[in-house]
């Protein structure tokens, strides 16, 4: 005799036609789903929209363990930066005088910022709220933090896991010749930056200035 389970489980048992219909249906709806995701994939992505990633300024005084060693890492980025930019300037200065060296700046400084991004495995640039050159404007999201002019690092995580470091930079007496008054700079000078930068908004500083600042992009894994 069949015990009540069996009997219950005959009940609802479903017919075997029944069976194929469903599973036509969960085919057919599987197939709908699948193409619409497909269909969304292949629409083209608006235009000029980046895919909006968010970032938050680590601080200062409790930098996670694990984003020590990308700090370093832009850290050593900016000073080799630092360093080539000043021994191309130094040397263009001597052999060229200041207003040869204007063009120097201008072919080597985004060269040596290639270079050192690619040495480094990041990106790196000069960037200022004054800029002599409208090419050195900042990414996007370190202009949210340049726009407190922070006299200090300031570092930031993205929720892609890129870091962020934007490292200030001081004025120092060499480059008062080409970023100082107006009045006390070499008229040599003046008139090639005037050619150069028709808009140079990068004089009138005084020697301990903030001039701007290094931005350094570590990507995640970096
Ligand atoms: C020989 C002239 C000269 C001297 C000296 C000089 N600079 Fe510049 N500076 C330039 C030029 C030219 C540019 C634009 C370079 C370019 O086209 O990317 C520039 C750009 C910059 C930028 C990038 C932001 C911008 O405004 O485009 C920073 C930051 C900067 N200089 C800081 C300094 C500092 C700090 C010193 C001293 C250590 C210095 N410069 C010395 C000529 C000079």
């Amino acid at each position: 005799m069949a015990s009540t389970q069996d009997t219950i489980s005959v009940h609802h048992a479903p017919a075997p036609t029944d069976l194929r219909v469903r599973r036509l249906l969960l085919a057919a709806a599987a197939v709908a789903i699948v193409s619409s995701a497909c269909d969304r994939r292949r629409e083209p992505a608006p235009r000029g929209t980046v895919p909006a990633v968010t970032w938050r300024a680590l601080e200062p005084s409790s930098l996670p363990a694990d984003q020590q060693a990308r700090i370093t890492l832009a850290t050593d980025a900016r000073n080799d930066m630092f360093g080539r930019l000043m021994s191309a300037l130094g040397q263009a200065m001597a052999t060229e005088g200041t207003a040869g060296a204007i063009d120097v700046c201008r072919q080597r400084a985004p060269q040596i910022a290639q270079e050192v991004g690619a040495a480094h495995g990041v990106r790196i640039g000069r960037t200022s709220e004054r800029l002599r050159n409208p090419d050195n404007r900042a990414p996007a999201w370190a202009q949210a933090f340049l726009s407190e002019r922070p006299e200090a690092p300031v570092y930031a995580l993205a929720d892609d896991g890129t870091l962020g470091a934007v490292l200030p930079i001081r004025i120092m007496t060499l480059c008062l010749a080409c970023h100082g008054a107006p009045a006390s700079i070499a008229p040599a000078v003046r008139d090639a930056l005037a050619m150069h930068y028709p808009d140079d908004a990068a004089t009138g500083y005084a020697e301990g200035d903030l001039r701007g600042w290094f931005w350094v992009e570590v990507p995640a894994g970096g």
